[in-house]
């Protein structure tokens, strides 16, 4: 009868020795000490022995329990370390390899471009201020000599909001709002976004602008050239010449658009200054004494300039960009160039 437990003593041993993954300790363990395992069957059983049989059987039968037990463990250990050294190769971590960079923004182009130009001026002592871009008609128009009804409105294709209220078509009524609070001398900036009900190539409902305005006693038309020849040749380069081209602009008298020499083909003639050599980038002149009878200044003590550029515009110049309404389709291969 003792047969049978050496049998299954050496059989569990050679199952044992065998078992080479976990789940195959597992089930092991299951067929031999489970509940209705080989061994726990044999426990069952022991009833059913003769009472003089039973006390030896029943020792052997627990001496090999212990065995398969002990067995069991020991396998278990192996076939952990085993284990976790294969996770340990596939998961290894090699801290040699360089990092995963998260990619950073950076400056949209326009603000770029609009920070380039608010330096130059800054360092020309001009300082910044700001209008709102929901206006009055009035200051949008009214106080820059563009009374109701008057064709120059036409100029500028305009947000109503009401008969009274405009999106601002431009910064120039900034000029305005500095001045009703402010005692000159002024040499102010006012850059920001500005409206017109208009898109095309060069066209966007929504671009930005900045205005430069200079007030004091005697400012004449040389101080704006001196001061935009500064301005366009940082922003160009030192060779970039400038044209005064006689214009016309209600708010500013005499006026006069600017150009730059074709900042492509440095004067010879291409595509993109219609080989005239010269580019249009500003407009500009003398503010009109009846600006300042708006604004509350006496005309007969104050003279001053005023200008006012895109600079979208300056930025397509700069770069060579040829359609403005990549600037605000958020398309990354373009953002990514600046
Ligand atoms: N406000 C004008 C526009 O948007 C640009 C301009 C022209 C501004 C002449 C000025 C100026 O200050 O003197 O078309």
């Amino acid at each position: 009868m003792l047969n049978d437990l050496d049998s299954i003593k050496s059989l569990a041993g050679e199952e044992i020795e065998k078992a080479d993954s976990l789940k195959a300790v597992q089930d092991l363990k299951v067929r031999y000490l489970g509940k209705k395992g080989i061994i726990t069957g044999k426990i069952k059983s022991l009833a059913a022995i003769a009472k003089e049989d039973r006390r030896e059987y029943g020792k052997s039968l627990n001496d090999v329990k212990i065995y398969i037990e002990e067995l069991l463990g020991v396998r278990e250990k192996a076939c952990k370390a085993v284990e976790l050294n294969k996770t340990l190769q596939i998961q290894r971590i090699d801290v040699t390899i360089p990092g995963y960079r998260i990619p950073a923004g950076h400056l949209h182009p326009t603000t770029q471009v609009l920070g380039e130009i608010i330096g130059i001026f800054t360092s020309l002592g001009f300082h910044v201020e700001e209008g709102p871009e929901v206006e009055l008609d009035f200051y949008n128009f009214e106080a820059l000599n563009m009374p109701k009804e008057h064709p120059a409105r036409d100029m500028q294709d305009t947000f109503y909001i009401s008969d009274d209220v405009v999106l601002r078509t431009h910064t120039s009524p900034v000029q305005v709002r500095v001045m009703q609070n402010n005692t000159p001398p002024l040499r102010v900036i006012a850059p920001g976004k500005v409206y017109r009900c208009d898109a095309d190539v060069t066209h966007i409902p929504m671009f930005h602008q900045l205005e430069g305005f200079m007030v004091d006693k005697h400012i004449t038309m040389s101080h704006l050239k001196g001061v935009l020849e500064v301005f366009i040749q940082r922003v160009f380069g030192a060779d970039t010449k400038l044209r005064f081209r006689p214009s016309f602009f209600p708010f500013t008298e005499p006026s006069a658009e600017i150009d730059i020499s074709c900042v492509i083909c440095r004067g010879a003639g291409c595509n993109v200054c219609k080989n005239t050599g010269w580019l249009e980038i500003l407009g500009a002149g003398m503010i009109n004494p009846r600006v300042f009878e708006m604004a509350g200044y006496d005309p007969a003590q104050y003279t001053g300039f005023a200008f006012g550029m895109g600079i979208e515009r300056v930025a397509m110049l700069k770069y060579g960009i040829d359609d403005i309404r990549l600037f605000y389709e958020n398309d990354k291969r373009f953002l990514d160039q600046f």
